[in-house]
């Protein structure tokens, strides 16, 4: 059984196929990502215009690349399912990627599975083995039930409990800028270029001996980490930096101790939340999923989050190339769920679908 998986909901065209049983394994054969990161970077952020139209240049070529890449035919004879992130995203690019979807559906004769993107994400860490020639990782220890997910993304931020393939339990979210959003608009305050996350975390790490600093310049808020219930906010600590800043002329110093103050801030937020929901629903296994969690230093405390449970919950975090967008984790949600195969006509995109 081989499904050739679509996304498109933001700035990255991407197709893979992924080879399986259902839920006994699946595999990845394929991962294809064309990012549009250089054509948004002039706008500062994405221009849902440009992205579509973009996405409308590369979905072929990105699709026959995935499937030459994968062994498999164009004509989608060895194909017997079409995953499609429908939602949530720019309407824009998903119609994309969701009319592609449907338009092979029609001409091949194929069910598609629709997938919501979070759910998506979620599977980014089900991903098994994989190798190609510019890309290969294992990993045989996918996580166990119930699970507890952080999803960090520019579109997303939220807690939520994994009882089961497809049953969730939303624990908490952002009740305004997504941990994401609030990378790319620090970075914009800060001068540095789109994507702001890894364009922060690159100047935060020339940092040297923060703790050794005695009078730190800068300290920003961790937003609600002593309220009650799971929710985030990262606004406040948005505007935290811009009122900070915005009549300093900052020196390149200066730029380093915001930029790792922030991420501190950020990621200190970010683990507290989730120990305090852990420590609650004492999860079996602790997931860190979405673009966000390409960030080292998030990666790094979060690896740890599991060595002062008592029950020592085992820790995933995908790989980095599987962090920000791509259809691999499409395509694995999809194996996880061919219960959704319906066909072209029950297709539609939803912009502001959840999970
Ligand atoms: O999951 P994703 O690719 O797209 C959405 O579903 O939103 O996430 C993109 C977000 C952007 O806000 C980007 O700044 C952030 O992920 N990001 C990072 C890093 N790499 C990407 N944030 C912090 N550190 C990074 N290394
Ligand atoms: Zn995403």
């Amino acid at each position: 059984m081989k499904i050739l998986a679509i996304e498109t909901s933001c700035d990255e065209t991407a197709a893979a196929v992924v080879e399986g049983e259902g839920r006994a394994s699946p595999r990845l054969l394929s991962s294809v990502v064309a990012s549009q990161i250089d054509l948004h970077q002039k706008y500062g952020g994405v221009f849902p215009e440009i992205a579509s139209r973009a996405h409308t240049e590369k979905i072929v070529p990105v699709i026959e690349k995935a499937l030459k890449d994968a062994g498999s035919k164009k004509d989608l004879n060895d194909i017997d399912n079409i995953a499609v992130t429908f939602g949530p995203g720019l309407i824009g690019s998903l119609l994309v990627g969701v009319t592609a979807a449907k338009t092979l559906a029609y001409v091949f004769n194929k069910p598609i599975i629709p997938i919501n993107h979070w759910e998506g994400h979620i599977y980014s860490n089900f991903i098994g083995e994989f190798s190609n020639s510019n890309f290969q990782f294992s990993n045989n220890n996918l996580p166990k039930f119930p699970s507890l997910v952080l999803i960090v993304s520019g579109g997303h931020t939220g807690l939520v409990l994994m009882h089961g393939h497809g049953k969730y339990q939303a624990l908490g979210q952002t009740r305004d800028d997504a941990a994401g959003e609030a990378f790319d608009k620090v970075a914009k305050l800060l001068g540095l270029p789109y994507p702001g996350g890894p364009a922060i975390s690159a100047v935060a790490e020339r940092i040297k001996n923060y703790e050794l600093i005695i009078k730190k310049k800068y300290r920003f808020p961790r937003p609600m980490i002593n309220e009650p219930g799971f929710d985030f906010s990262f606004s406040g600590l948005k505007t935290a930096v811009f009122y900070d800043i915005r009549d300093k002329k900052l020196n390149e110093q200066d730029k380093i101790e915001v930029a790792y103050e922030f991420q501190e801030a950020i990621v200190e937020t970010l683990m507290a939340r989730t120990k305090q929901a852990a420590e609650k629903y004492q999860p079996a296994s602790l997931c860190l999923v979405g673009g966000v969690s390409a960030n080292k230093r998030l990666r790094e405390e979060f690896a740890k989050l599991g060595d002062d449970l008592s029950w020592r919950p085992s820790i995933h975090i995908p790989d980095i190339k599987l962090s920000t967008d791509n259809a691999a984790m499409i395509g694995i949600a999809a194996a996880y769920h061919l219960e959704k195969a319906t066909t072209w006509q029950n297709i539609n995109t939803d912009a502001n679908s959840r999970l």
